[in-house]
């Protein structure tokens, strides 16, 4: 079974005209672990429809008193609608357990560099508070390359401006606004290969050495095509693809769901946290989670679509084929697989959490 927490929403702050921040607290007062980076998976009931989406938090443990998420309102959005038009401070939240990937590296790097576009500001900023306000890593040398079309609608912008003025040489922060000419901080234009590669080169003097490219761990926070031209420019320019970090928020493409085949089987065994082992069978064509939930049991899952890695598990044994977006991978056991996206390809399929 997946933990679920309630939360109460203690504070909503408005930091755009689309855009709230929602300051919570356990309901229960437990104390609250997470990492600068990760995610809530907020969960609602609208109508009979649970639904589920994950907002990273804007705040950092240890700098900030209390948990927040930052939420921008998608229009027609089920979620963010809610969170940002209606939820008012008092009002009950139900989450489950803070997870996500988009940490810190273990260890320290030469440089850290971030690139963010709209509410991909969230995750970075909590990594921002850890670096510099908590004084991690105080040599280490942070860069904030952020897109957005102008200074109203970017979140946070007094906050970065602030630690602009603060940590002079230590953070920079250049805004990239497509409807602004002339703002402070900023270059005004889109972020394509040509203007990153530029800006590459000015951050690292004019010439990138072998040390630079192994040294620098870059986080990636904004809508998949941004992240994937910088991607690409940054692996033009040999940066180790292990030090390319990336958060995505909405895959650009829909998954195509599989013909269901209800006369073929397969067997699948789960063994949860707490060492409980669980039993049950999928048909052919349907995912090991759809297949879990259409029979009440209740594993882990946040976007059902390949991103938030809230479903990983480790495959113990058998075969399991990952229908992502841009690939289907086939996995076998020792790796880590996303029951949301995940088909079992033998007869039987040993999962761990
Ligand atoms: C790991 C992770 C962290 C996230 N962190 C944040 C965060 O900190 N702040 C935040 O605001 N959101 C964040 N998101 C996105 C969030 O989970 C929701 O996807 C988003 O709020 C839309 O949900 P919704 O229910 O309002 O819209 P839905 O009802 O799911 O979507 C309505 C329509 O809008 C489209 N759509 C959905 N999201 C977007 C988008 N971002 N841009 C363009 N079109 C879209 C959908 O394709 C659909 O057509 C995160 C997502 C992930 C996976
Ligand atoms: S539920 Fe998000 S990756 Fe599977």
């Amino acid at each position: 079974m997946e933990q679920k927490h309630g939360w109460h929403i203690v504070e909503k702050r408005q930091e755009t005209s689309d855009t709230v921040t929602l300051v919570l607290t356990p309901e229960d007062g437990s104390a609250v672990t997470y990492l600068p980076g990760q995610y809530l998976p907020v969960i609602r009931l609208f109508g009979e429809k649970e639904v589920r989406r994950a907002y990273s938090c804007s705040t950092c443990p240890g700098v900030d008193a209390r948990p927040a998420i930052t939420v921008k309102r998608i229009p027609n959005g089920a979620m963010s609608t809610w969170l940002v038009q209606q939820a008012q401070p008092g009002d009950r939240l139900l989450a489950g357990a803070p997870a996500g990937q988009f940490v810190l590296p273990d260890k320290k790097p030469r440089r850290l560099l971030y690139v963010a576009a709209g509410s991909g500001i969230t995750p970075v900023m909590s990594h921002l508070k850890k670096l510099l306000d908590a004084g991690v890593w105080p040599d280490v040398p942070v860069d904030l390359l952020y897109a957005n079309r102008d200074s109203a609608g970017t979140i946070f912008k007094p906050e970065i401006d602030r630690r602009i003025e603060r940590f002079p040489g230590r953070f920079s922060c250049t805004y990239v606004f497509s409807r602004e000419t002339n703002a402070p901080h900023a270059r005004h234009g889109h972020l394509n290969n040509g203007a990153f590669e530029k800006y590459l080169l000015d951050l690292f003097g004019g010439k990138i050495t072998a040390r630079d490219r192994t040294g620098t761990h870059v986080f990636l926070c904004a809508p998949t095509a941004l992240m994937r031209m910088a991607r690409m420019t940054l692996r033009v320019l040999d940066f180790p693809e292990k030090n390319i970090h990336q958060e995505t928020f909405v895959p650009d493409t829909r998954r195509q769901s599989r013909t269901v085949d209800r006369n073929h089987n397969h067997r699948i065994a789960v063994t949860e946290r707490n060492g409980s082992r669980l039993e049950f069978s999928v048909f052919s064509g349907e995912t090991i989670l759809d297949g879990a939930l259409r029979q009440g049991i209740e594993l882990p899952y946040t976007c059902k679509s390949g991103v938030c890695l809230s479903c990983l598990a480790r495959c113990v044994s058998g075969e399991v084929e990952l229908d992502f977006v841009e690939q289907t991978r086939r996995e076998g056991p020792g790796a880590l697989v996303n029951t949301c996206i995940g088909y079992a390809l033998t007869e039987a399929v040993e999962l761990a959490f």
